[in-house]
């Protein structure tokens, strides 16, 4: 019996854990708080800032599975996903790590231990390889493992050097590899499974290396490839967490795995694109139009696309997402919560999208048959792409259509056109690294970092530590200057997890400075921006730092309200809800969240509802420190799984809400007073956003409602409860008032009828024409059809000009609408209008913007007349 994924992952996390590591939980696909990457792709990431020795964890050993995407940036596979065995979106990737504690010996002893005497992999099909310079490498695998030197092959920078981005931590690598026989060949035959990477250097935006200050070990094993290895499957895609996928593309477009080189493509991306899709929207990625979300869309529309050559129209992906969970759930728990909200928004994306590529045949059709009117056998590269690019149409459909009938398609011209796109594609794609000005990281360089002292106190006397003008330090500022103050402690909360900044003053005895916001630009680094109002600072005086307490209250009770208002979305719309993102202000407060429709005003009402009824609860708000491990088992709801941090900070409301928060609240509950929601509204699919308010500055909206409503009132001369009703009945009079002004156009127009209608005797014909001001082209017909039964050989044109436009009307008895037809009159006439129209052979309408031709489209039409007799 092979080993399952499942077990070869638990065997991994183990082995590992024996030897002293601490199983880390897998951390978001989206990486927390690194700019620098759009999703993690690689098991190392979360703990990139341990690696640079910008935090510290309690342990010096990690071991994880996690999670990854290799969608963009340097690691990116999604173009090779489905035509080769290995290349995935998403994968999980087995780690053992080691911040400054061993190094290259133990972390190959290790490995060699785990592959050969774990997984139990014959020691002879075994080979690696080692960077070629790293001698130490290669003897601790020759001397101290034993194998012999052919096995051990040196290679370069290509293969034995890696790195996490274009920046970041990096260093040589050792790879393992097993050889799966003859039957398979290159690559195929030699399988990397494992790289161990001695990370030693920090890459800057420059590219030059510094060393790290510990030497540490990241290692990534795929676990799919190993699973692929020891399940003795020919491409990972017919391993037990996958295989179940391709069956599901199987039943769902009947095609037959294997069967030819098409089918197969198609059947991988679908298993693949549905595993990264599940994964990254579990994880609060939502498809949209830029970066991450942009990503996403493209898997899903990559996805579809395959499942449309198979012949597949409808919707289907949602359906897959069942087939992901249910494999995975038991090492993913969180995708079991998220599962309704996750198929929500495929299900959603999918019809959007099948709708457009319907649209985008529809399109081709048009493009080729203006080509062919045009008298070309080929589709231009740029109406290809722009098939491609606005409908997502895929390439080789437009070529297969076109080819149908007959075209060929402009390839060169089209990859041009793409090479274009690709450039604006890199531009937009390319993520800002958030630039931390010089003198704030001088600042921490120097130490002249703050202690936050805000949780207590509002008001703290300290000292001026730094004062920042423009871009340097300087030692004073003097009234009416601008600056930063840095201070041994503070009050001041810095703007942090969309809780705005503090305002206030800082006071020495004879000066003044008005703090307007305040900012952590650098860990640590704490910087109260403002104006010196009276005065001079310097460097070293003592002060008294007050916060604007006023304030500050406000932004606690609208802090702690995001809390219950989070836990009490939860409650009233399900589990699936997530913060995707808030703003704690003063005023109000802004919170964001995933759910897939707009909330109903029942539902409004109920959340409003539960969280008025917690505060008058009164709860206790409570602040516990905890590391964080114990914190999300107490229930505690993270808002970014992957901090890692030895302790966080639990904030709890009773039994209702507890979450990890490092902002200020209230007390009890009680202290909210008051809290309401003014609106609700969509950002993006899938993403719905609150404002809400409370205490003083709910009182004074609901004070402002009531007034209005007051105001109203007062205007309609009717009490309250009236409103609505004499509202409705002033509608009803206008609608009255509509009727009466229609009647008496139609009754205007008639007379002007009676004195503009023209009538003339032409050939075999009785023309009638006539041009109005401002009717409407349904009151045009309804003349014309009069007019047109009136000797049974009647020709009607009529025409109104209406703020320069023209519309026009022609008509025929139905007798004669064989022999002279209306729709290429309106034609005719639509010449000297510059216009057209079109319509029955009895009556067609037009249009046109040339008043001054209208002499002449009656003379055209006079002409036509006259060429045409009716006979018999
Ligand atoms: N970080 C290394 C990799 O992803 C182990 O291959």
């Amino acid at each position: 019996m092979s080993l399952k994924a499942h077990e070869i992952r638990e065997l991994f996390l183990s082995f590992f854990e024996k030897k002293g590591h601490t199983r880390v939980k897998s951390a978001s696909l989206i990486p927390e708080s690194d700019p620098t990457l759009l999703f993690v792709n690689a098991g190392m990431v979360p703990f990139k800032n341990v690696f640079l020795g910008l935090e510290k964890r309690p342990y010096k050993r990690a071991v994880s599975c996690q999670k990854c995407l290799r969608v963009s940036g340097k690691h990116n596979d999604l173009e090779q996903v489905g035509y080769t065995s290995r290349h995935h979106t998403f994968f999980e990737m087995l780690g053992n790590f080691s911040f400054g504690d061993y190094f290259k010996r133990e972390a190959i002893k290790y490995a060699w231990e785990f592959v050969t005497e774990v997984l139990k992999l014959p020691r002879d099909k075994l080979y690696v390889s080692v960077y070629r310079d790293d001698e130490e490498a290669f003897r601790i695998w020759n001397e101290e493992i034993g194998l012999p030197p052919e096995k051990i092959w040196k290679l370069g920078e290509e293969d034995n050097f890696w790195q996490m981005g274009e920046t970041g931590p990096c260093g040589p690598s050792s790879e393992i590899y097993v050889d799966r026989g003859e039957e398979y060949e290159g690559d195929e035959r030699y399988l990397e499974i494992w790289n161990l990477v001695f990370m030693q250097y920090n890459r800057d935006e420059k590219g030059n290396l510094t060393p790290l200050p510990n030497p540490n070990i990241d290692t990534g094993m795929g676990l799919e490839r190993v699973a692929s290895v020891l399940q003795n499957t020919k491409t990972n895609y017919e391993i037990d967490i996958i295989y179940p996928l391709i069956e599901f593309g199987e039943d769902i477009s009947g095609a037959t795995y294997g069967s030819s080189h098409e089918n197969d493509v198609a059947l991988r991306v679908i298993a693949d694109h549905l595993r990264a899709l599940t994964f990254a929207i579990s994880d609060g990625v939502i498809p949209s139009n830029e970066g991450r979300g942009y990503v996403i869309r493209r898997i899903l529309r990559r996805a579809l696309r395959f499942g449309y050559k198979l012949g597949v129209v409808q919707p289907f992906l949602h359906k897959g997402i069942d087939v992901v969970v249910e494999i995975m759930k038991d090492a993913y728990p969180e995708l079991e919560m998220t599962r309704e909200f996750v198929k929500g928004v495929v299900r959603g994306e999918e019809e959007r999208f099948i709708r457009t590529l319907k649209a985008g045949m529809q399109a081709v059709d048009e493009l080729i048959e203006r080509a062919r009117e045009e008298g070309r056998d080929l589709l231009k590269g740029e109406e290809v792409f722009m098939a491609y690019d606005t409908y997502g149409f895929p390439l080789d459909l437009i070529d297969e259509i076109a080819r149908e009938k007959g075209l060929k398609i402009d390839m060169e011209g089209f990859r041009v056109e793409m090479e274009k796109q690709r450039e604006r594609a890199r531009k937009h794609f390319k993520v800002e690294v958030k630039k931390v000005k010089p003198v704030y990281q001088h600042l921490r360089d120097i130490g002249k970092t703050s202690e936050f002292v805000g949780y207590e106190h509002y008001e703290y006397e300290t000292e001026v530590t730094g004062i920042v003008s423009g871009d340097e330090l300087v030692s004073e500022i003097s009234e009416g200057d601008e600056g930063e103050l840095v201070l041994k402690e503070t009050p001041f909360y810095p703007e942090k997890g969309g809780q705005v900044g503090d305002t206030g003053l800082i006071e020495t005895d004879r000066a003044l400075f008005k703090v307007e916001d305040t900012q952590s630009p650098v860990d640590g680094v704490i910087v109260h921006k403002g104006k010196v109002l009276k005065g001079r600072l310097h460097v070293g005086d003592r002060v008294i730092a007050r916060v604007d307490r006023e304030r500050r209250e406000d932004i606690m009770r609208n802090h702690t309200a995001t809390h219950l208002l989070h836990a009490a979305l939860k409650n009233v719309l399900g589990e699936h809800v997530r913060q995707a993102g808030s703003l704690v202000a003063d005023r109000y407060m802004r919170f964001d969240f995933t759910h897939f429709e707009a909330l109903t005003r029942e539902e409004l009402k109920r959340i409003e509802e539960l969280v008025n009824e917690k505060i008058r609860e009164n709860l206790p708000v409570q602040v516990k420190e905890m590391a964080y491990q114990e914190a999300i088992k107490s229930g505690a709801v993270a808002i970014f799984e992957e901090k890692y941090g030895d302790t966080v900070r639990v904030i709890s409301a009773g039994e209702f809400s507890r979450e990890l928060c490092g902002g200020t609240h209230v007390s009890r509950t009680g202290d909210i007073g008051y809290f309401k929601i003014l609106s609700e509204s969509s950002v993006g699919a899938g993403v719905r956003r609150l404002i809400a308010q409370t205490g003083r500055w709910a009182v004074d909206t609901s004070f402002k409602e009531h007034s209005l409503l007051e105001d109203i009132g007062l205007s309609l001369n009717v009490k309250q409860e009236d409103i609505l009703a004499r509202i409705e009945s002033l509608k009803e009079e206008l609608r009255e008032r509509d009727r009466e002004v229609a009647r008496l156009r139609q009754e205007l127009l008639k007379l002007q009828m009676e004195t503009s209608i023209k009538r003339e005797e032409v050939g075999d014909f009785t023309l009638f024409w006539g041009r109005f001001k401002d009717a409407e082209s349904e009151e045009l017909r309804n003349l014309a059809d009069m007019l047109r039964h009136k000797t049974g050989r009647d020709v009607v044109f009529l025409v109104s000009e209406k703020e320069g436009k023209l519309s026009t009307v022609v008509a025929v008895s139905k007798e004669i609408a064989h022999k002279i037809k209306a729709n290429q009159l309106i034609k005719e006439v639509g010449k000297s209008l510059k216009g057209g129209g079109g319509g029955r052979e009895d009556l067609a309408q037009g249009g046109g913007s040339n008043p001054a031709g209208i002499e002449e489209a009656v003379k055209i039409l006079r002409e036509k007349l006259k060429e045409t007799t009716l006979g018999g």
